[in-house]
């Protein structure tokens, strides 16, 4: 079994962070998404990784490396354009040869392991396995028609769906599926749909088998599902202290505290992780915030948020909620006259003011 993870795509609803970084280098939880994975695949024991890229990803390739830090080999497959998911598999036939594989989207996160999903595939000797959550919208989704205990159709971000299920961003499958996508056409959006080549293998009588994932799964394509998945994490995280924390602060609830920062004189109610060399001083840091490294919060108050590399948060007379903030943001109270907000902000940046 190898496994084959997509790290490309433009992450247009994830702007102005993506317009500097590759969506699946974002953190969460001070992780980069793409390692999470990773990690779920080298787990079920899998050590032959595929990692589809855009054509200019050298931001992956020198974020994430040969895979030795894993103990796995790790070859880089690119994609010359953003073709559709289906394209991906097709392009990857060489790395993958005969073996079976797990395809796994490196923008999904689920909790629990895949290795149930990969021990289902081979237990009902199946061509392809799907996994499947219960959504709000699978209108945004892959969706599966099922009648009794068989997937019937599968379509690609129906108007109408016919279940309330997506298909999530992990599939198992043998080599029949290099027959599917070698076989379909590109959807009049002009990509190779992955929907489409399962449409093949059910329409050409190859056995599908699915279960529904039951912990969570998320599609982190915008900003409040990132938002959501840290939050998620969070709540699973084993705290650990290994910065300083003085004696007038006050921490409650799991808290995270990376080497070299200090917490003085503030109140820090977990799930919060904290990164490394980070200052919090005489501020709040509420529930699911993650605030990565070389950060300073100086009198202020920030919950519900993620906080990137070498941000600055001072004197903010408000408290920061739901809010997602790149590298090296600074939000600081004005000084002098005239009493105005000042911006300067990139391009398709948001701000709310009350
Ligand atoms: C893709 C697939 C879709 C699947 C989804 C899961 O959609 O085309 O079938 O349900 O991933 O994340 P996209 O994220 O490209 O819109």
């Amino acid at each position: 079994m190898k496994a084959l993870i997509t790290s490309g795509g433009r992450g247009t609803r994830l702007r102005p962070l993506t317009h500097t970084q590759n969506k699946h280098l974002i953190p969460i939880a001070n992780k980069p998404i793409l390692h999470y994975a990773i990690e779920k695949v080298v787990d079920a024991g899998i050590t032959e990784i595929g990692i589809v890229t855009n054509q200019e990803a050298c931001e992956v390739v020198e974020g994430i490396g040969d895979g030795s830090r894993w103990g796995v080999n790790i070859t880089y497959i690119p994609q010359e354009a953003p073709l559709g998911l289906a394209h991906v598999v097709k392009i990857s036939e060489d790395f993958i040869g005969k073996d079976s594989f797990i395809f796994y989207l490196g923008d999904n996160m689920v909790v629990g392991d895949v290795k149930r999903f990969i021990d289902a595939f081979e237990q009902d000797s199946v061509n392809c396995y799907l996994t499947l959550s219960r959504v709000k919208d699978p209108e945004r989704f892959g969706v599966p028609e099922i009648q009794g205990n068989r997937i019937v159709r599968v379509e690609e971000k129906p108007r109408v769906p016919k279940s309330q299920f997506a298909v999530a961003g992990i599939y198992i499958y043998d080599h029949h599926i290099f027959e599917a996508v070698n076989n379909i056409q590109p959807s009049a959006r002009g990509e190779l749909e992955i929907s489409d080549a399962h449409q093949y293998l059910i329409d050409h009588g190859y056995k599908i088998g699915f279960s529904e994932i039951t912990g969570w799964w998320k599609d982190t394509g915008k900003p409040i599902d990132l938002l959501e998945a840290n939050r998620l994490i969070l709540e699973h995280y084993e705290p650990q202290i290994d910065g300083e924390v003085d004696d007038k602060s006050f921490l409650a609830g799991p808290v995270t505290i990376g080497k070299g920062s200090r917490i003085v004189d503030s109140n820090i109610r977990g799930p919060v992780i904290i990164g490394n060399n980070t200052v919090i001083e005489n501020s709040y840091i509420g529930p699911f915030t993650s605030i990565y490294d070389d950060c300073i919060v100086r009198n202020s108050e920030v919950e519900f948020s993620i906080v990137l590399n070498q941000c600055q948060i001072i004197d903010v007379g408000i408290r920061l909620e739901s809010c997602l903030l790149g590298n090296d943001v600074q939000i600081m109270q004005a000084h002098g006259k005239p009493r105005t907000h000042k911006f300067m902000i990139g391009d398709q940046s948001r701000v709310e003011l009350v």
